[in-house]
């Protein structure tokens, strides 16, 4: 199986392309840096110049700067490579708060209080009506340099003002106390692989590592692990990081992660996350070409089936048998042809060389 990681070549990226190299016959790293899309008459995917080669799975991540050109490759290559962890869609919604939060208040999952206003006038209005301290954020910020925290209704309204001033969308959200911890869960497939705590060393309120957080290990709830998962499903990604906010009420989704780094929670989960992730990319691939295989046999055998019906005088095929240990096991069409049902009764036939089935008629 041809394997593609296309990325920004991060650390966290080759320690996937290393772990993918174990499962996949080829592996090729790709730069998203190379990367063309053109769209139109003979529009497609050149990388380097040159058309993209065939694939089995492309793995495809890389940061929010990237979020339009990373939907777009995918979009572009959903049909075309039997699996992708992330579809297009997913880099567009996991690129932008306020996206993500639309995505979770529509499955029900639990996020701090969240606001959006037209204007800086409106939003200020809204802050009369809200409990402080509050946070706002850059629906696009990353690593922490977006958040924002106001404890007072004027610190809110000056930092607004300077929102406006840089005509910056902003999201308005609850302030969750946590003594500037937060949780990130890493979710592969169906499973959380990994998971740590941060936890913000100084006065700052952002457990970020880039903000200087620290990870410590921890062992997550049933209903954390529940949480991280409906997320990951409902943003339809594979694989993804999910930060949480554990609050007095429960545990609180504040963003996901679609290019997580991979190194600090592989130091702290003492869990090969690479590892996991390139297995997981493996059976999946592997599973989707054997249930494409499975159809096009299928469909093979309806064809078959069908001239069997139509032709009258053909009633013969030349095939291979197939066995399960030391029975026959007759093809599924074969079975639907003579329209045999397993609580008839049957009368077998067999000598060397020939066997012959037929109703038990008395
Ligand atoms: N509503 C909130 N209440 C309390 N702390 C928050 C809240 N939102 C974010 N934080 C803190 O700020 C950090 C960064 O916020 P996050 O939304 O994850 O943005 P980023 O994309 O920059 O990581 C979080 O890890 C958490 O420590
Ligand atoms: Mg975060």
């Amino acid at each position: 199986m041809k394997a593609a990681l296309i990325s920004q070549g991060s650390k966290s990226s080759l320690m996937t392309r290393e772990a993918m190299k174990k499962y996949f016959q080829v592996v090729d790293m790709l730069s998203l840096k190379h990367l063309e899309v053109s769209m139109g008459k003979e529009g497609g995917i050149l990388y380097e110049g040159k058309p993209l080669p065939e694939y089995d799975c492309v793995y495809l991540k890389g940061s929010f700067r990237y979020a339009y050109l990373l939907r777009s490759i995918a979009a572009l290559l959903e049909k075309k490579v039997p699996y992708m962890p992330i579809p297009g869609i997913s880099f567009t919604t996991v690129h932008n708060k306020l996206l993500t939060h639309l995505v979770l208040e529509q499955h029900h999952i639990p996020m701090p209080k969240t606001y959006v206003s037209s204007t800086i006038d409106s939003a200020k209005d809204l802050l009369k009506r809200v409990k402080f301290p509050i946070v706002m954020k850059f629906p696009e910020g990353t690593q922490g340099k977006g958040v924002m925290f106001a404890d007072s209704l004027s610190s809110a309204s000056s930092l607004l003002d300077a929102l406006g001033v840089l005509n910056q969308p902003f999201i308005i959200q609850e302030y969750i106390e946590t003594g500037g911890c937060d949780i990130r869960a890493l979710v592969v497939g169906d499973k959380v692989v990994a998971a740590m705590r941060r936890r913000s060393l100084t006065e700052d309120k952002r457990a970020n590592i880039h903000a200087g957080g620290k990870g410590e290990p921890i062992h997550l709830t049933r209903e954390v692990i529940n949480i991280a998962l409906d997320t990951a499903k409902a943003l339809q990604a594979d694989i993804c990081g999910i930060d949480i906010l554990e609050s007095p009420t429960g545990p609180l989704v504040i963003e996901a992660n679609v290019s997580p780094g991979l190194q600090g929670i592989q130091e702290v989960a003492i869990v090969d996350v690479a590892d996991a992730i390139a297995n997981f990319l493996y059976l999946k691939t592997q599973t989707i070409l054997q249930g494409q295989k499975k159809g096009e046999e299928k469909k093979v055998m309806k064809d078959m089936t069908q001239t069997l019906e139509n032709k009258e005088g053909v009633q013969e095929i030349i095939t291979t048998l197939q066995f399960r240990g030391e029975r026959i096991l007759l093809p599924e069409f074969i079975t639907q042809l003579a329209h045999f049902e397993d609580r008839k009764e049957y009368v077998i036939k067999a000598q060397k060389g020939k066997i012959e089935v037929k109703e038990f008629k008395t």
